[in-house]
């Protein structure tokens, strides 16, 4: 691991020829890092551990579908994906009930959410949300000089629609929700979301965030995509990182109105690759597969949620594959302490307090924590 810390240190340090600041930092790893962890990843390279509990990946995936769509497509790999961008675009439209010009592709829907907060940050004024939640189109929104208002989430970790409709501001260009929420896992009932989403579009863009929606049983997923049918302001956006299993291969997309597309398109940075489309088509509607990982995620989450139960810590009701928890010692210490083990976690700064965002792995995976757990005596 040692020898890891420092050839990332060294080549991070040199190959960017730059001083090694923590926005450096953050823009080489994929995930946005709270003050926490900023020194904390520089020693510990993701990739190094045998336990990656730290970044809500699907262990399961991809699907053998996908794994053989991806094969089957290598043969395409010189060809720009043109035309298949066109096929998928027409492919998700379908799905969702839109038409074409209502999706926008990304590599990753963090992409998309970059492209928000650039085409919505450059208009100035405020983004608006939830707080902790993915904060990746704040982030950008910021860098564009817009300011980012937080309201904090309720005392079960949720977010608090009343509050957030409350803090609307002359100047709110934007207002972003998650539901789920990353990182706490929680959900709020979609009836009051949507209604939130009804009133507060006539004002300001909302942009939902449904990147975990598949998590929950297929009768509960309650997507805002109906509100863009009714041609509301209204951006919603799904990845193919989570349930089906792509997080290395990037794709994701957006539904939302015309005009809210073309908005973003003009900053839109890549497409996905051949091999993304095609793992993506061939993942669609693969029941099968989907199934499976929310059985196991749900098994594998359950032994987590006793184990916090027994140890009575405080956590966010989870519908989704991570857990977000108040430790009871440092979470610092405690990540350090698993890292060393070989084992990857996240932690957040909320109120003055540290807590941990495990990500649920497979169930031995999770047989593995739980025991490093006993011998910290934590
Ligand atoms: C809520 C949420 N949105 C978006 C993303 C970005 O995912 P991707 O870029 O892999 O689609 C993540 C990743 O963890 C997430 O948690």
């Amino acid at each position: 691991m040692q020898n890891r810390r420092n050839w990332l240190k060294s080549t991070l340090a040199l190959t960017a020829g730059l001083p090694l600041s923590a926005s450096l930092v953050q823009s080489l790893l994929a995930a946005p890092v709270g003050e926490t962890e900023k020194n904390f990843w520089l020693n510990y390279p993701a990739a190094a551990f045998k336990i990656r509990l730290n970044a809500n990946e699907n262990p399961y995936g991809p699907s053998e579908k996908a794994r053989k769509a991806v094969q089957e497509i290598l043969h395409e790999g010189n060809r720009y994906p043109f035309d298949t961008v066109g096929e998928m675009k027409e492919i998700l439209a379908k799905k969702e009930g839109v038409t074409p010009d209502h999706i926008a592709l990304g590599s990753g829907s963090g992409e998309l959410l970059c492209v928000a907060g650039v085409a919505f940050g450059l208009e100035g004024g405020s983004v608006l949300s939830g707080f902790p939640t993915f904060p990746m189109l704040m982030n950008y929104a910021e860098v564009f000089q817009a300011r980012w208002d937080k309201v904090n989430l309720n005392e079960n970790l949720e977010f608090d629609y009343t509050a957030l409709a409350s803090q609307i501001k002359h100047d709110t260009r934007l207002v972003f929700i998650c539901n789920p929420n990353n990182p706490t896992g929680t959900l709020v009932d979609p009836k009051i979301v949507k209604s939130f989403c009804e009133e507060v579009s006539g004002k300001v863009t909302v942009y939902a965030d449904e990147a975990y929606l598949e998590f929950l049983e297929p009768h509960q997923q309650v997507s805002m995509v109906d509100l863009v049918k009714q041609n509301k302001n209204v951006i919603v956006s799904r990845t193919f990182s989570k349930i089906y299993g792509l997080a290395g291969l990037r794709i994701g997309y957006v539904v939302a109105k015309p005009d809210l597309i073309r908005k973003m398109s003009r900053y839109g940075m890549s497409m996905p690759s051949q091999t993304a489309i095609a793992a993506a088509k061939a993942s669609l509607g693969d029941d099968a597969f989907m199934s499976l990982t929310r059985n196991k995620n749900a098994e594998a989450r359950q032994h987590l949620t006793r184990y916090l139960d027994k140890k009575k810590y405080f956590y966010g009701k989870s519908h989704t594959n991570f857990v977000f928890f108040e430790p009871k010692s440092s979470a610092l210490q405690i990540m350090t302490t698993l890292a060393d083990k070989g084992i990857g976690i996240r932690t957040w700064d909320y109120q003055q307090k540290q807590w941990c965002r495990i990500s649920i792995g497979t169930l031995d995976e999770m047989n593995v924590l739980t025991k490093a757990f006993e011998e910290m005596r934590v």
